[in-house]
């Protein structure tokens, strides 16, 4: 094993166990070309960096590339592996002022991804290996199988997902105490496909199980995707991420965080997240190892994630405007969600047709169809209602994140026609 993932692994202690043998092989280069370039940074002739530069020493950019952004050349140069450091640190306040409940708690600096997919795959990558479980309720995001399953080699094994309207964390209590080694147990509120978030019921729960089961001396990796954070509609509702619960649970307890623009901001092509790591008893040196773990994965995958996007980001964050507008869109959510609600409130007669899954926040919600196959009722709702949803899970998943309030009467009774076709009608 190289030595510096050597020295990595001696500052994580115990927490190291929890990582997969890459985990324990990753490493960030401080050697090699990006070491001695750092050493050379503030040298009068420094020919280190594979980047180029002008006769005067500013960034050799192409006007037709620098004239489309408005950001200044310095924007193009390669962000780093870890990111931009105002941007890190800028995201790492936001966390504390967005989950007050994580003041004065020790997690560490959050390193810049190529927006959540990328950190998923590097917490798959330094957590998942063949051999290893990863827990997850039933209704989860496809892409969780191709990054544990396909590319980590690790088995997905999951729980149900809601009883008697609330969240299972029962289910979930059983999946991690199933024998075996540590877990992984990957929680998304608000959640894609459902458009659930934990209320404080369910939260109080979800945390109290895996501390029982962490007591029992399993070691659990919590990795949280809190892609939709933010976008609760309901009093209630735990708003905050679970990562302030678990950040400091229990020694046997290792919470990763993978947050950032591409819904929040509303910004999907900008490409731009974050992967944060916590743990009760974590020193400052241990979470800088841990991410270096990260940023080694970030080097060996993408090498750095887009400095115009990291360069946009901050300056969003920075402008005072970033509040106002932000609010603004989430009511634009907030009033759909208020629409289907009343929707679904008055048409009594679509009861037997379908049955809303809990639904209190994000993007999504899904309806179950009684007594007609989904996958029917989808090709028809395209065929005959030019309306288009997604199956997962034998429900129709509705993103009424992309539906003008004007438009959601007409696609909620086009679902319940389309039921009605196939059932009464035979189409
Ligand atoms: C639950 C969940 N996590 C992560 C992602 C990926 O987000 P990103 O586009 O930032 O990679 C998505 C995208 O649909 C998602 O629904």
């Amino acid at each position: 094993m190289n030595a510096l993932a050597e020295k990595l692994n001696a500052a994580l202690g115990p927490v190291a166990e929890m990582l997969s043998p890459a985990g324990r092989r990753m490493y960030f280069p401080y050697g090699g070309i990006l070491g001695q370039g750092a050493e050379a940074k503030s040298c009068g002739i420094n020919a280190t960096i594979g980047m180029a530069f002008e006769e005067d020493g500013s960034p050799l950019v192409m006007d037709c590339f620098a004239g489309q952004t408005g950001l200044g050349r310095k924007s193009f140069l390669y962000a780093g592996s870890f990111g931009l450091m105002p941007l890190r640190e800028t995201w790492k306040k936001m966390q504390v002022k967005k989950n007050p409940s994580l003041r004065g708690k020790r997690f560490s600096m959050p390193v810049v991804t190529n927006a959540l997919t990328h950190g998923l795959r590097i917490a798959g990558e330094l957590f998942a290996a063949p051999g290893d479980e990863v827990v997850a309720p039933d209704l989860y995001w496809d892409n969780y199988s191709l990054i544990f399953e396909e590319v980590c080699g690790a088995k997905l094994c999951t729980f149900n997902t809601f009883r008697a309207g609330a969240f299972d964390a029962a289910a979930m209590k059983r999946a991690l105490s199933a024998p075996g080694g540590k877990k992984i147990l990957v929680l998304n509120f608000p959640n894609n496909p459902t458009g659930y978030t934990a209320t404080f019921d369910d939260a109080r729960k979800i945390v109290a199980a895996v501390k029982s089961v962490a007591a029992k001396g399993k070691k659990i990796v919590v990795v949280l995707d809190d892609a939709y954070f933010g976008l609760v509609y309901e009093k209630g509702v735990h708003a905050e991420s679970l990562f302030s619960e678990f950040a400091d649970l229990h020694e046997n307890v290792l919470a990763v965080k993978l947050d950032g623009t591409t819904k929040e901001d509303y910004v999907w092509g900008l490409r731009v997240g974050f992967i944060t790591f916590a743990w009760k008893g974590a020193s400052d040196e241990q979470l800088a190892a841990m991410a270096a773990k990260a940023a080694g994965d970030v080097r060996s995958g993408i090498s750095n994630a887009s400095s115009i996007g990291q360069h946009m980001a901050l300056n969003a964050y920075n402008s005072l405007d970033y509040s106002r507008q932000k609010r603004e869109k989430y009511a634009v959510l907030k009033k759909r969600y208020g629409i289907i609600r009343r929707l679904l409130a008055s048409h009594r007669e679509w009861r037997e047709l379908f049955e809303p899954m809990p639904f209190n926040s994000g993007y999504f919600m899904c309806v179950k169809p009684k007594r007609a196959d989904p996958e029917a009722v989808r090709r028809l709702l395209i065929e005959k209602y030019s309306t288009g949803t997604i199956v997962l899970s034998g429900l129709i998943r509705i993103a009424f994140s992309t539906i003008s309030c004007e438009k959601l009467p007409a696609l909620f009774s086009n679902v319940a026609d389309a039921i009605r076709d196939i059932r009464y009608r035979g189409v």
